[in-house]
């Protein structure tokens, strides 16, 4: 898939923009706090009809402004062309449309214009808390699979509701174990349902994830991707039975402490490198080498799955990097479709010149105080 135009209106710092792209290489130039970001978060908003940054519409529309406006036109990888469009006005929900036609919620698209982002903060991935590896998982997940994106947001409703019956138990309110039975029957339908699907993405994925860092990192270690739940899945137990026993044997523990204590939403995602625990164990650079991998892995997954090139948006991370895994990256480049990368680095950097030899005559845009324009 290729995004071809673009334009945004009142979008974060950018009151007007209208531009074309390039169907392989652009690259989005400019100083700190001019915009790069802000650039590539409208095309991420536009593919998956949200952010990587805020939950809140309003916080991106322009300040000052009521509302914002993206619109955007791909080429699928089988040449059809798609129009997107994402509206906001304040106090309102946001409205998606594909072709002029609206959809009734981002969900309704997720995935059909893949994308696949590696910024600064994704390095929280492999070294921040369970929560943001769960995530990385669940948007992978998500635009993937359809029934997965609707399972989780049906788990998420369920695990609430659930929670605010322990709570007032927990602040001495009487509740009737009938009222909150039906709450357990949901939470152990749709979270089964995310456990499987994890475990049997986990499989599929650790393969194509070890082959990468190999190749990456140019070494014979052994990455390996786990999924750790605290719902045990031995082969040919089921599943349903097993989370209902789990939450069965917390159950006064829950009441004591207002939360539901099993379940999906506490699986733990674990990354080693020969046997030893990344988050506890790895180097720095280690780090850098499995956040790649695992971006590469993931644009690699979603399009066998999907059968849909994504958009790959690269945020300023190769500054994070050594000079060795900067060309590391860019070597890898080539063999993915349309990519949109930031650089505070003017034109003198290593990133262009490395950029010129493999991608000659590639787009470049300047970015000034929300203005961005074509430099070819
Ligand atoms: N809703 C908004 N309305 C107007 N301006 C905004 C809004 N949201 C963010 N900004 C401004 O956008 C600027 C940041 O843009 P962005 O994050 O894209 O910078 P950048 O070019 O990526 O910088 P860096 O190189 O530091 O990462 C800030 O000056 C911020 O105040
Ligand atoms: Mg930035």
């Amino acid at each position: 898939m290729v995004l071809n135009k673009l334009s945004l209106t009142n979008f974060r710092n950018y009151a007007s923009v209208q531009l074309h792209l390039s169907s392989k290489l652009n690259l989005v130039y400019g100083c700190n706090a001019q915009g790069k970001t802000n650039f590539l978060e409208s095309i991420y908003v536009l593919c998956l009809g949200r952010s990587f940054r805020s939950t809140r519409s309003q916080e991106i529309v322009k300040s000052g402004e009521e509302s914002f406006l993206i619109e955007g036109e791909f080429v699928l990888d089988n040449g059809i062309a798609k129009t997107v469009v994402v509206n906001y006005i304040r106090d309102r929900r946001k409205e998606i449309s594909v072709d002029h036609k609206k959809v009734r919620g981002h969900s309704e698209i997720f995935g059909t214009f893949p994308v696949v982002l590696m910024a600064p903060d994704e390095f929280r991935i492999t070294s921040g808390g369970p929560a943001e590896r769960r995530r990385f998982l669940d948007i992978l997940l998500s635009q993937v699979s359809m029934s997965y994106l609707i399972n989780l947001q049906e788990y998420s409703r369920t695990l609430k509701q659930r929670n605010r019956l322990l709570q007032s138990i927990t602040h001495g309110k009487h509740v009737l174990e009938s009222v909150i039975d039906p709450w357990t029957e949901k939470l152990v339908k749709s979270g089964s349902m995310l456990i499987q699907k994890r475990i049997a993405f986990i499989q599929e994925f650790s393969q194509i994830l070890m082959d990468i860092y190999r190749n990456f990192s140019e070494t014979e270690d052994r990455l390996e991707i786990a999924l750790q739940s605290q719902v045990e899945h031995t082969n040919g137990d089921d599943l349903e039975a097993q989370f209902l026993a789990q939450l069965r044997s917390v159950k006064e523990k829950e009441k004591v402490l207002g939360t539901t204590l099993a379940g999906p939403h506490r699986d733990e995602v674990q990354f080693s490198i020969n046997g030893m625990d990344l988050r506890k164990f790895g180097s720095r650079g280690e780090h850098k080498s499995v956040l790649i991998s695992l971006k590469m892995a993931e644009f690699q997954y979603i399009r066998q799955r999907r059968n849909e090139t994504p958009v790959l948006l690269l945020d300023d991370c190769y500054s994070e990097l050594d000079e060795f895994r900067e060309e590391q990256v860019f070597r890898m480049l080539p063999d993915l479709g349309q990519i949109v990368l930031t650089t505070p680095k003017g034109d003198s950097g290593i990133a262009e010149r490395s950029l010129q030899n493999i991608f000659p005559g590639y787009s470049r845009f300047h970015v000034e105080r929300g203005q961005i324009a074509c430099q070819n």
